[in-house]
C-alpha cells in the first residue's frame, strides 16, 4: 500500500466533503458548539436528537432504515426509543466516553473511510464494539426503560417469563439475549 497516495485519496475526499456546505453544517455545528460557544447540557441535548445521528448515518450506511423498521422506532410519530437512547448511557462517566468515540466517528465521516460500499465489511467490528458497552454496563440503556412497571415477569408470555426469571442467577444481561433487535442481525464470533 503506497502511504503517500493513500494520503492524498484521503484529503480529496475530505476536500470534497468540505465542499458540501449543508452536509457539513449540522456536524460542524456541534464541534464548533463542543469547543467553546453554548452551554454543555445544551450540546448533550442537542446531539442526543435522532437528527443529529440522522445526518451521518442516512446516507453513510443502513442503519437508519433498518430502525425505521424496528420495534423502537414505533409508528415515527411515537417513538418508544431514540438511537441515543440507546447507545448514550446516563450516567455522565459514561455518557462522555461515548461522545468520545463520536468525536473520533465525525473524523471518520469527513475523511471518508466509512461509505455504503465498506460498511457491512466493519459492521461486525462495530457490533462488536456495541456488544462489549452493553455488557461491561449490564445494558443499562435497556433497563433505563425496561424496568419497575415496566419490566414486570408476572405479566411477560412464558417463554419471556421464563428466561428473564433466570437471568441474574446465570449472570446474563439483555444485550446476551436480544442482539439485531433493531439493526440487522450480525452474527457474533
Ligand atoms: C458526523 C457523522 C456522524 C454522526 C452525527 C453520528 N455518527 Fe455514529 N458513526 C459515524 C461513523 C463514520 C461511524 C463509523 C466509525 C468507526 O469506524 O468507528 C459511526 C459509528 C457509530 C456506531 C458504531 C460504534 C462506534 O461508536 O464506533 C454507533 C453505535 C453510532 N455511530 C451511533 C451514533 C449515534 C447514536 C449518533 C447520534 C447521537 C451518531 N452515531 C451520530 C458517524 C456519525
Ligand atoms: C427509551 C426507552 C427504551 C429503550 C432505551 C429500550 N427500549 Fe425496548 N421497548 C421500549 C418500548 C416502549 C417498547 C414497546 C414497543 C412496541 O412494541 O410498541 C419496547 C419493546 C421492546 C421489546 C419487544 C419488542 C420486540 O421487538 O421484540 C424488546 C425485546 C425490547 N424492547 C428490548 C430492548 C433492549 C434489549 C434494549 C436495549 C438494547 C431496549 N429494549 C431499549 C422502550 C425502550
Ligand atoms: C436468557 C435470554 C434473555 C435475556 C438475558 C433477556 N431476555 Fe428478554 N426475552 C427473551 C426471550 C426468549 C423473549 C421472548 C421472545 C419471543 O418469544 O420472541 C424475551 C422477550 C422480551 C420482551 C418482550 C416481552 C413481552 O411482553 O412480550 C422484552 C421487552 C424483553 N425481553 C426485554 C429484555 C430486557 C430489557 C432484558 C434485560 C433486562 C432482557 N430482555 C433479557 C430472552 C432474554
Ligand atoms: C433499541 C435500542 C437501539 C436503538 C433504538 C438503536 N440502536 Fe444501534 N445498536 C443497538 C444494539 C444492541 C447494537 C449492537 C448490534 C446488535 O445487536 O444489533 C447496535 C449497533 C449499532 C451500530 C453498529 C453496527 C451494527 O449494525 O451493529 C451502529 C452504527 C448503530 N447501532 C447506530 C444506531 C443509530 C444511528 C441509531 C438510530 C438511527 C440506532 N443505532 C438505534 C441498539 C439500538
Amino acid at each position: 500500500m503506497n502511504h503517500v497516495e493513500n494520503n492524498k485519496t484521503r484529503w480529496q475526499r475530505l476536500w470534497q466533503w468540505l465542499k458540501k456546505p449543508l452536509l457539513l453544517g449540522i456536524p460542524i455545528g456541534v464541534v464548533l458548539l463542543f469547543l467553546g460557544a453554548g452551554s454543555f447540557q445544551g450540546v448533550m441535548v442537542l446531539s442526543n436528537q435522532n437528527a443529529f445521528c440522522f445526518s451521518c448515518h442516512l446516507t453513510m450506511d443502513t442503519i437508519v432504515q433498518e430502525y425505521q423498521a424496528s420495534s423502537h422506532y414505533g409508528d415515527g410519530i411515537d417513538i418508544p426509543a431514540t438511537c441515543a437512547d440507546c447507545h448514550v448511557p446516563h450516567p455522565f462517566l459514561e455518557k462522555m466516553k461515548v461522545k468520545i468515540v463520536a468525536i473520533a466517528d465525525i473524523y471518520h465521516m469527513m475523511a471518508g473511510t466509512v461509505t455504503k460500499e465498506n460498511f457491512e465489511s466493519l459492521r461486525p467490528a462495530m457490533a462488536e464494539g456495541v456488544w462489549e458497552v452493553m455488557k461491561a454496563n449490564d445494558s443499562s440503556t435497556c433497563r433505563n426503560c425496561h424496568q419497575g412497571d415496566n419490566f414486570v415477569l408476572e405479566q411477560q408470555p412464558q417463554r419471556a417469563r421464563l428466561n428473564h426469571q433466570q437471568m441474574a442467577s446465570r449472570g446474563e444481561t439483555c444485550i446476551d439475549c436480544h442482539q439485531g433487535l433493531t439493526h440487522n442481525r450480525i452474527v457474533e464470533k
